[in-house]
């Protein structure tokens, strides 16, 4: 096989990137290690920043999230039994996020290559990425059963997750890593149930952190900050929804409406950043490149402000020579992730208790909540930095 870019994961990332190169005219091959079922089967982010809405929509991909995710104008922070709304609108002049599950996202952009005709290798054993490295031209290869096939191409990028095979392709004197590794957890259940809030509810309780979400108005998604060496499995229902209970605002607590899971998983949670995003003719994107701890809800509009730069680097190049965007790529996406970076820290050690931490520490902690309940100023930031910085 041939193509122009050839793309490693069928993640948010690889498909948004390959949808978009596909509307202008550039070819892309993806290939993915796992199965349709199990890439759709995966529970993960819910909400989006409008630049991600925008990019969708220039995908052509965006009419269920439209007519489906709900605007949310706001969520809350509950501390001390008190809840505190965070007015996104009013504080940031009008911005607001999306709740749209990642799944449906998925399966949305999925049913946008069909539509096109895009080409999605499933079950692709041992992607490997060849030549990236100037000399030659790049190339991908894989196995289905015995035979192993070849893609050519003129790029490769990998959108193959944290732990992906194109980031440890990169040689390692080019690749610096920075890496915090938080000692906690987040336990996640998704109930078919509704939601005990019309909005989020992030929850700093004596217990542990919660956090109260949703897919939709008949599907809820929990999670409970955990410890490293819990196991799903010592986790029943009943004892998820006990704790839960334990920790939410006493309002919330009377209503919340319960019921047996749908999933349930645990989460681990990192903030790491690999620089640079580009080795040669090897771009890395979205989780490939940097993890960050959920708090914050950047993960995934990290990954797709990474494939904004991508896609229009790419189509500058293709379409008028013009390898500026190319050659910047790594560095603009880099800024970007970053700042994301920086909140989603920023957000969990707000909201979390840390067995590692000393009386100095939890002081210090009540005083940044505090503080951020009695300004507008501090509440004006966080509210930009969680709608999503401009691109
Ligand atoms: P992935 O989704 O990891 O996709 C990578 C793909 O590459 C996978 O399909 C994988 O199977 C494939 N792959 C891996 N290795 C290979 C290989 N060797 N060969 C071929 N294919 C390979 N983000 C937010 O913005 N908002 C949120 O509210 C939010 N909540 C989250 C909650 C939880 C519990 C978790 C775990 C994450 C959350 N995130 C959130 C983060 C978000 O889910 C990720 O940032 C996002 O999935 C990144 O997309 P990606 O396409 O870069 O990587
Ligand atoms: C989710 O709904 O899964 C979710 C929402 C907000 C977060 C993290 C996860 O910060």
């Amino acid at each position: 096989m041939r193509t122009q870019v050839g793309i490693i994961g069928a993640g948010p990332s690889g498909l948004l990137l390959s949808q978009l190169l596909h509307l202008q005219g550039i070819d892309t091959v993806v290939l993915e290690r796992h199965s349709r079922d199990y890439v759709l089967g995966r529970i993960r982010a819910g909400v989006l920043e409008h630049g991600f809405a925008d990019l969708m929509r220039e995908a052509q991909v965006s009419d269920r999230m439209d007519a489906e995710g709900e605007i949310h104008d706001g969520f809350d922070i509950a501390y001390d039994g008190k809840r505190h709304r965070v007015d996104l609108k009013g504080l940031t002049g009008g911005n607001t996020v999306i709740v749209y599950g990642q799944t449906e996202l998925t399966r949305d952009l999925y049913e946008g290559r069909d539509r096109m005709g895009g080409v999605v290798v499933h079950n692709a054993e041992d992607v490997t990425p060849h030549a990236f490295d100037g000399n030659g031209s790049p190339y991908l290869t894989y196995r289905l059963g015995e035979a192993v096939h070849r893609v050519d191409c003129d790029f490769i990028v990998g959108c193959d997750g944290f732990h992906g095979v194109s980031r440890t392709s990169i040689p390692k004197d080019v690749l610096k890593e920075f890496e915090t590794v938080y000692p906690i957890g987040w336990l996640g259940v998704l109930s078919r149930t509704p939601p005990v809030s019309k909005e989020l509810i992030y929850v700093n309780h004596e217990r542990g952190f919660a956090l109260c979400s949703l897919r939709s108005q008949v599907l809820s998604r929990y999670y409970v900050q955990c410890t490293l060496d819990d196991n799903v499995e010592d986790w029943s229902d009943d004892r998820f929804w006990a704790e839960l209970i334990a920790r939410l605002p006493a309002d919330a607590a009377a209503t919340i409406v319960t019921g047996p899971s749908i999933e349930k998983s645990i989460a681990p949670l990192r903030s790491y950043v690999a620089e640079p995003m580009r080795y040669r003719n090897l771009f890395l994107a979205g989780d490939a490149a940097h993890i960050v701890p959920p708090t914050g809800a950047r993960g995934l509009n990290s990954a797709a402000s990474d494939i904004y730069y991508l896609y229009h680097a790419m189509v500058d190049h293709y379409r008028k020579g013009d390898a500026t965007g190319l050659d910047r790529y790594s560095e603009r996406a880099l800024a970007r992730v970053w700042k994301g970076q920086r909140f989603s820290w920023w957000m969990t050690r707000l909201l979390h208790r840390f067995p590692d931490a000393n009386d100095f520490d939890r002081r210090l902690q009540k005083t940044e909540l505090d503080y951020l309940f009695s300004s507008k100023a501090a509440m004006r930031s966080l509210a930009e930095n969680y709608v999503g910085l401009p691109f």
